[in-house]
């Protein structure tokens, strides 16, 4: 025995975190938001009107809805001096870590909305985050390759506007191309929610010690951009080019992941729930052929992937393992030929994610009988020793 001690499982808070957002099968690879078949929502709806349902719990009437994207709109500016903020960072920052640092210094300059039991407060802090996220997001993406930040334009749809501030100019003709505004709002979509994964665990985790919104969502932007979670569109990419650039075929690299070479895995591949297919890399994949036939843009990138697909689901190794793509595998391949680049992606990721986190960081804070999250250790170290006084 090292040491080991035993617990009391009668003391061990075993009890699942419950909640009303989503749900999630993953034998039956099915995914609901607030009871609505992520298939119908990503065909019927928009990126806010379902940031409306998951955190206010119904479909939104179109006046709520037209009230809420006014907010929004109306909330876009960053104060001036926050702006100052990229200045201080190396434009060799990761935006991942730019968008955690400004989403935290947001509890700085915004004091009147950072109380969890003031309902004003929090729908305040609430608009602030939807409104002000894709700005940060894109002045963190101009940041990076030395541009101008533009202001927003109030004018402009969420999606229209998101893209004007990451491309200027040159986002005109995503204006005219209902496909390409759309696609980004189906990958938003399918982005919103997932139930308790690392990221949405971990602002419920901060969020219930009553700290404020801004700082559960920091900290959860921080637990996406691991390469095992949101991470992970962006480390697809990577493999996808490791495997052009290196001739060396589709089958070799599969034949090396099996054999954990290096410990490689198959980015984009897998998921701690799903052990079927993922139901939105089914929709990504979807969206990816739409778009990049509208950009007539042909990606040998999206070739690989196919094939990457087509040999792991007939392949043992990977069907025993119920190894399936997950929501990461193809969404790398749209954002690439919007224009986006691969550092972007978890930024695009976390965009998506937000009004889960909030619906969440509420959901937890509207709990008369909200506990401080403590989760339970089983204690592996040497048992009680006395501290050597003969030294
Ligand atoms: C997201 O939780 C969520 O909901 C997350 C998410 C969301 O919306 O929030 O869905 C978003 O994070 C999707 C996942 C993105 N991550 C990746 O694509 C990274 C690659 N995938 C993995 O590393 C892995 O599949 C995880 C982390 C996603 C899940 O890991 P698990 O369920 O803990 O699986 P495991 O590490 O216990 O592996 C079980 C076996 C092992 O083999 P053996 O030791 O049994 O021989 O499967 C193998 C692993 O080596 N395996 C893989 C693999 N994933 C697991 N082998 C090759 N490639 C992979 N991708």
């Amino acid at each position: 025995q090292t040491g080991y001690t035993s617990y009391d499982p009668g003391f061990v808070n075993t009890a699942p975190t419950s909640s009303g957002i989503t749900y999630i099968d993953g034998d039956q690879g099915i995914l609901r938001y607030r009871g609505y078949p992520i298939e119908q929502v990503a065909e019927h709806s928009t990126f806010l009107e379902v940031a409306w349902l998951l955190i206010y719990g119904e479909v939104p009437t179109a006046e709520q809805l037209e009230a809420f994207d006014h907010k929004v709109r109306r909330h876009t500016l960053l104060h001036e001096d926050l702006k100052r903020l990229f200045d201080a960072l190396p434009h060799s920052a990761h935006p991942m870590s730019v968008l955690s640092s400004a989403v935290s210094a947001l509890s700085t300059y915004y004091g009147d909305s950072l109380d969890p039991k003031d309902p004003e407060q929090v729908e305040m802090s609430t608009i602030r985050l939807l409104a002000k996220l894709p700005v940060i997001a894109a002045y963190a993406h101009k940041k990076s390759i030395g541009q101008a930040f533009l202001y927003p334009d109030n004018d402009r749809s969420f999606i229209d506007n998101f893209l004007w501030l990451n491309f200027g100019l040159m986002a005109e003709p995503y204006k005219e191309n209902p496909v390409l505004i759309q696609a980004l709002d189906r990958l938003l979509i399918l982005h919103e929610d997932h139930e308790q994964n690392a990221s949405t665990s971990t602002v419920r985790l901060v969020g219930s010690t009553e700290a404020n919104l801004f700082a559960s969502v920091s900290a959860g932007i921080n637990a996406l951009s691991g390469p095992l979670h949101g991470g992970a569109n962006e480390a697809v990419l990577s493999m996808l080019g490791d495997i052009r650039d290196s001739g060396e075929g589709v089958h070799r690299f599969v034949e090396r992941v099996k054999n954990k070479e290096d410990g490689i895995r198959l980015m984009g591949f897998g998921h701690r729930v799903y052990k079927n297919y993922d139901p939105r890399a089914k929709l990504v994949k979807e969206s990816a052929d739409a778009v990049l036939k509208e950009l007539g843009v042909k990606d040998e990138l999206l070739d690989i992937a196919k094939e990457l697909e087509e040999i792991a689901l007939a392949d043992d190794y990977f069907i025993e393992r119920k190894l399936y793509p997950n929501v990461d595998f193809y969404t790398g391949v749209i954002y690439k030929a919007m224009g986006f680049p691969t550092r972007m992606f978890t930024v695009l990721f976390a965009i998506g994610r937000l009004p889960g986190w909030i619906a969440h960081w509420r959901e937890m804070n509207q709990d008369p009988h909200l506990r401080i999250g403590r989760p339970q250790q089983l204690y592996t170290g040497p048992a009680e020793r006395h501290w050597p006084t003969s030294r």
